[in-house]
Parts: structure tokens; sequence; C-alpha cells
């Protein structure tokens, strides 16, 4: 089955089905890593990079593509907010601590991290909401300003969505959640579906738990490629987009390359569960 190379999110923006993730690699081995998923990519495509405040690496993101020979316009960046950085006054710091690191005028993507605001207990939802809202508003305001291409959220469940689409003025373009075959999100995936919202996986490796799997050995041995290759697959079979990481070089070009995951995508079956790896959202109310 063909698989499109980007989803547009928003008018115009088109974001590249499979991204570099770059969560706890930083200096001189993410320079690397992107320089070999560009050269996955070659000389049409756009990469897209996802990086986050809190990854403390937005400016080896810019080192990367300053030394690259891909101009500006062929790397597609989602930036993140962190709790600490949600407010009405520091969200848009953060913003320009983020163009100013990553030396460019615009985001591509800029997402809110996580539901929640900082040093908040998980239960104090008026705190969170509050901080939900001056967020996404300064948001809104960087998006008119100019600053990012497009705006979304991350690690919002279906209530956290519910909430944000009564007040928001521009829908969000995206949720990017932990997604795989052991947490499947059939149900966030639907409501963002059913909303023209699109769905980026994340951690969908499983954080390398997923490699060693049985169930993935045994597809992979079937349909002769790579583990980490039928779980990129299998997560673009379900219409999203998805963010592999990896900090050796030679696997991030191998998870970069759309054509090696297409031919993979076959018969991979569904998972039920929702075994989560990372952290899990819907305590925070
Ligand atoms: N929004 C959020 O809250 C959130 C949370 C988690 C992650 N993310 C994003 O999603 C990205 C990916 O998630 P993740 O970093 O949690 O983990 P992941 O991509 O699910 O897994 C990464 C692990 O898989 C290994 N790996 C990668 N490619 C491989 C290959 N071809 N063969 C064998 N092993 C391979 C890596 O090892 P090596 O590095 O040693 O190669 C690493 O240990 C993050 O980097 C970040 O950008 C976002």
């Amino acid at each position: 089955m063909p698989v499109s190379a980007s989803i547009e999110i928003a008018p115009g923006v088109h974001m590249p089905r499979i991204g570099l993730g770059t969560h706890r690699i930083g200096g001189d081995v993410l320079v690397r890593c992107v320089h070999a998923a560009m050269d996955a990519i070659g000389d049409a495509g756009v990469l897209h990079v996802d990086t986050a405040s809190c990854y403390n690496n937005e400016a080896a993101v810019g080192d990367a593509i300053e030394s690259s020979s891909f101009p500006r316009e062929r790397v597609f960046i989602t930036s993140k907010i962190a709790p600490k950085e949600m407010g009405r006054e520091k969200t848009p710091r953060a913003i320009d601590g983020m163009l100013s690191r990553l030396r460019v005028d615009a985001l591509d993507l800029l997402l809110v991290h996580w539901p929640a605001a900082a040093k908040a207990s998980p239960d104090d939802r008026a705190a969170h909401r509050v901080a939900r809202r001056e967020t996404w508003d300064a948001m809104e305001r960087a998006l008119a300003a100019g600053k990012c291409r497009a705006i979304g959220v991350s690690n919002y469940t279906i209530d956290h969505m519910t909430e944000l689409l009564a007040h928001a003025s521009v829908k969000p373009a995206v949720n990017q959640i932990e997604f795989h075959p052991r947490c499947p999100q059939r149900e966030a995936s639907a409501f963002c579906r059913e909303r023209d919202i699109a769905v980026v996986a994340y951690s969908p490796l499983g954080v390398g738990a997923l490699i060693d799997d049985a169930a993935v050995k045994r597809a992979a041995m079937a349909f002769r490629c790579a583990p980490a290759t039928c779980l990129i697959a299998w997560a673009l079979r379900r219409g999203v987009a998805v963010l592999p990481k990896s900090a050796t070089p030679e696997r991030a070009k191998e998870n970069a390359s759309l054509e090696r995951a297409s031919d993979a995508m076959d018969a991979m079956g569904d998972g039920d569960g929702a075994e989560k790896y990372c952290w899990d959202p819907s305590v925070v109310r």
C-alpha cells in the first residue's frame, strides 16, 4: 500500500510522516543523526525533527541544520513548550528562546508538551485549566505573529482535547501521543480523526523495548525487515506520523527511509492493550 510522504496539518503546512525523535540526544551525536537522516531522505524530501525546550538540544538541532546541505525550508521543526514555560507571560518568552536557540524565524509546529502546569499536583484541575488556556492563547498569538506555522498539543487525553476545543479559536493541528502496538490509542486516534486532527506517534519503538518483543521479531522475520521498520510501518499504516529516535546514525538513517517502511507495511496485527513505556497523562485533571 503506498503511503503519502506528508500530512497537511494546516493550510499549506505539510508535516513529513516520518520524523527524527531527539529525546536524550544532543551535541555532535545529534548533529550526526540529523545528517544521517538527511542522507536517507536524499535530494527531494523534507526532514522532520522533533525537539522540545526541555530536551536541551535545540541549539544542536540548529547546528545540524546550519552545517548541512539542507536549506531551512527542507527541514520541518517541531518543538514543545515545557510545563514550567506555560502561562500568559512565560509562553511568549519561551517561544522567543526556542527561535533563538534554533536560529530560525519560525517553527513549523509548536506544541504544548504536557497538559499540566509545573509544580501543581496532578489533580489540581483549576491550576492546569488556567495554564492550558493561557498557554494556548499565547500560542494562537504566536501563530498570528508568524512565529510558528502550526500549533498543536502533546499528551492530551480526550478530556483535555474536549476542553481545548471548547475555547480554542484555532483548532489544534496535531496531538502527539505515545502510540505503538502495545498502546494503540484507538479511542484517542478516532477522536482526532473525526475532528481532522493529525496524530503523531511518539515512542513508536516502545523506547526500544519493542525491538526485542517476540511478536515484533516474528513479524520482522516474516516481512524480512528490521523490527524497527516493522514498528514504523505499523504506525504509518494507521494513518499517523511517527517519530523514531536513534542516537546511532546508521539506525537514524534506516528509520528515516519511507520506502523501507512502506515496503514493510503488510499484515501486522492490531494490539489491544494500553501498555505505556512513558508518562501517563490520564492522571492529570
Ligand atoms: N511528547 C512527549 O511527551 C514525548 C515523549 C517521549 C518521546 N517523544 C518523542 O518521540 C521520540 C521517540 O520516542 P523515544 O525516544 O521515547 O523512543 P523510541 O523511538 O520508541 O525508541 C528509541 C530506542 O530504540 C532504539 N532504536 C532506534 N532505532 C533502532 C533500530 N533501527 N534498531 C534497533 N534499535 C533502535 C534506540 O537505540 P539507540 O538510540 O541506541 O539507537 C532507543 O533505545 C523521542 O525521541 C521524542 O522526540 C515525545
